[in-house]
């Protein structure tokens, strides 16, 4: 039977539990609102370990002011149900307030990454992330986190902060779900109306172009880059907020295709800001 608790002091004797049996425990990060992305980090959790831990908690810190916050969606009923068909033991769903209590005043910062990609049109968004992501590791203690490749810097980061704080945790990446036109799914696709929706598949079409280029030859990043615009453009309702090919470690600007290569973009389709990416 999966566990439903809201406190820290639950999570924190349900881990004291683990720990005590030896048992190993995975952990999946995330704000609610599942799908079938959500799922395939917990089907990897429940296969790796023999405890397997979910948060859901619509982090406040991560959104700036005029985004989605209020209305990010949140089912929790559904997404118990859901954890509990993939076997989940836990599900930790605290409060704003079990998180952020009167006169919470502690932050988790990063100089580089954070300041790439995503992080040029969303400035704070990942002090909050690492801030809250940090207090979860540090109360679940996790062998391992899972996180996805859909938010790809964010997994860099959060890589980054767990080896530089000394947390004891395995920081694994898997790979992007998508709906079957490619897609990549997202808690956020709902804010798109039918017309968005189909529109909203040229960014998946931007990185085929991309790969298919690659492959054929081509290492001109510049050259990659403009085909993806192209792509991109020919879809009335898109803005373009970034398209990057970038190292995939540093996230610096490639200039050249070689080595380990992100592919990534940030594009707006109506009230949603989608992103995608490709590892080449
Ligand atoms: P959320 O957007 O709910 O995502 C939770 C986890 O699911 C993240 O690791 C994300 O990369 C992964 N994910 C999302 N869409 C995916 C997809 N289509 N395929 C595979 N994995 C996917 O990311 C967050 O929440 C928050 O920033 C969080 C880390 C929980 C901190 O608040």
């Amino acid at each position: 039977m999966i566990r439903v608790v809201e406190s820290l002091k639950e999570v924190r004797e349900f881990v004291a539990a683990s720990l005590r049996r030896n048992q190993k425990i995975g952990f999946v990060p995330t704000m609610g609102a599942f799908h079938a992305g959500h799922l395939s980090l917990m089907r990897q959790a429940r296969k790796d370990s023999a405890i397997v831990i979910v948060s859901i908690f619509v982090n406040p810190l991560q959104f700036a002011a005029g985004e989605d916050y209020d209305r990010y969606p949140r089912q929790l009923a559904k997404d118990v149900r859901m954890a509990e068909s993939e076997g989940v033991d836990l599900i930790f769903a605290p409060s704003v307030a079990e998180m952020y209590p009167k006169g919470y005043a502690t932050y988790i910062d990063q100089t580089d990454l954070p300041n790439k990609l995503c992080g040029q049109f969303r400035p704070d968004h990942f002090r909050g992330v690492m801030s809250v992501v940090g207090k979860l590791f540090n109360v679940i203690t996790p062998d391992t986190a899972y996180l996805g490749q859909k938010d790809y810097q964010q997994f860099l980061i959060i890589r980054r902060m767990a080896v530089d704080l000394n947390l004891d945790v395995d920081v694994r990446m898997l790979p992007t779900a998508r709906e079957e036109d490619g897609l990549a799914m997202s808690s956020r696709n709902i804010y798109l109306g039918p017309k968005q929706r189909k529109d909203a598949t040229c960014l998946y079409r931007a990185l085929q172009r991309a790969e298919e280029l690659v492959g054929g030859g081509t290492n001109n990043a510049a050259r990659v880059m403009s085909e993806m615009k192209r792509v991109i453009q020919r879809v009335k309702g898109a803005r373009i907020e970034y398209i990057a090919v970038v190292n995939s470690e540093t996230l610096e600007p490639a200039k050249e295709i070689k080595g380990k290569t992100l592919i990534s973009l940030a594009v707006r389709i109506g009230k949603a800001r989608l992103i995608d990416n490709i590892l080449v």
